[in-house]
């Protein structure tokens, strides 16, 4: 009741980025990977929508063992049977099958009415489960859809016979507390809710994504769909490595996910590193100054106790030790213990001249490195020779 399913959508949403596709290969050390870090579902394409994508996901589902694979369809009949075969390989397939529920989706995508769309939502449910026992319906843009004709598709869909309800915030609209109350609501209004676990899908068009989920969570549902490093459609998706350390943090909320958090930096760097597309300096968890520390204050705090400054240790996800980097904004012990760290040992009032000299060249520079200390260094030196 309390864990909460990690569905890894790096390798459909995520490659949906313009210029982050990967091959076939690539996907398959990406997915081994993503099996590795204990990811509970991997989305690994949407099989009819090219032939490359349809091979990536039959050879991923031939390929990992200890996970489930999903492929995404709509609510087409050829997009099921095409996600079926692909998933034929797998121990454990779910189809992804769904439609739009909001009533622009309804209007402008579908020109139908709110009966014609629950209609489709529940044949094309039906239709998979005649290829396999797991079955996830998605109601696109259920972030912008009534509450009360929402409970209406869920309630319809359970009875069906999915397993698995969607409740994406496909254009990242909500905010936490509306889309908290939506799976609240669903939770409370849905007879058979009882029968299915709700997933929380949210994409980051206004940077709330990761909020949201959580907010998801806490209403009563057990699967988060997300990305490495957020990536996905226009802002990105919710990322795997904020929501999971979020709920590691937060012990009082009493959830839990079999993510081995040390893989999270490697992780990162893996998808990174394949899909060319560089992770920003300032990223939660995954950010090469997630564990920086430059102001002085900071750094006077830090190096007394590591905890004043940092409320996750490296190690526990698997980055380099913490920094302590040097700007015009450090301070005396910050510089000192920098100079420690290159075997220098000075006294107060060495560090004091060496301070008003380190100033000088740090307004000139972004960031002082061990080169510069070790020219500084020698400026004490000298005086002490002479
Ligand atoms: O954002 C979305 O609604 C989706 C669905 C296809 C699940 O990605
Ligand atoms: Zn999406």
């Amino acid at each position: 009741m309390n864990k909460i399913h990690i569905f890894d959508t790096t390798l459909r949403d995520g490659e949906q980025v313009p210029g982050c596709k990967l091959n076939t290969t690539e996907k398959i050390e990406v997915a081994l990977r993503l099996e590795a870090l204990g990811v509970d579902i991997i989305e690994a394409g949407f099989p009819i929508s090219s032939p490359g994508d349809f091979q990536s996901v039959q050879q991923i589902a031939a390929t990992v063992k200890d996970v489930t694979v999903c492929g995404l369809s709509r609510a087409v009949l050829k997009d099921i049977e095409a996600a079926a075969e692909a998933l034929r390989p797998a121990r454990r397939p779910r189809i992804h099958t769904g439609i739009g529920t909001s009533d622009s989706h309804i209007r402008a995508k579908f020109n139908a009415t709110r009966e014609e769309i629950l209609e489709r939502a529940v044949q094309c449910v039906k239709w998979a489960k005649n290829f396999v026992d797991d079955v996830e319906f998605y109601a696109e843009d259920a972030g912008r859809t009534d509450n009360e004709y929402l409970a209406r598709v869920v309630e319809a869909v359970i009875a069906a016979g999915a397993t698995v309800v969607n409740i994406p915030d496909t254009t990242g609209y909500c905010l936490p507390y509306q889309y908290g109350e939506k799976i609240a609501f669903l939770m409370n209004n849905v007879p058979n809710i009882d029968k299915a676990i709700l997933s929380c899908h949210c994409h980051n068009d206004l940077g709330l994504a990761t909020a949201n989920s959580i907010a998801g969570i806490m209403s009563g549902a057990r699967q988060i769909e997300c990305t490495i490093n957020g990536i996905g459609e226009r802002a990105g998706n919710t990322s795997l490595e904020e929501v999971v350390m979020i709920i590691n943090q937060h012990q009082h909320l009493g959830l839990y996910t079999d993510i081995d958090t040390r893989q999270l930096n490697p992780m990162s760097r893996l998808v990174s590193d394949t899909m060319r597309m560089p992770v920003q300096p300032n990223k939660a968890i995954v950010g090469g100054n997630a564990f920086s520390h430059s102001s002085g204050i900071h750094q006077d705090g830090f190096l007394k106790d590591a905890q004043t400054y940092e409320i996750i240790n490296p190690e526990q996800v698997g980055a380099d030790s913490s920094k302590i980097v040097l700007t015009a904004r450090s301070g005396r012990s910050a510089l000192a213990y920098r100079f420690r760290k290159l075997g220098h040992e000075f006294n107060r009032d060495e560090v004091d001249q060496l301070y008003a000299e380190f100033l000088i060249m740090a307004d000139q520079k972004k960031e002082i490195h061990d080169e510069d200390l070790q020219k500084l260094a020698t400026l004490v030196v000298v005086s002490v020779e002479r």
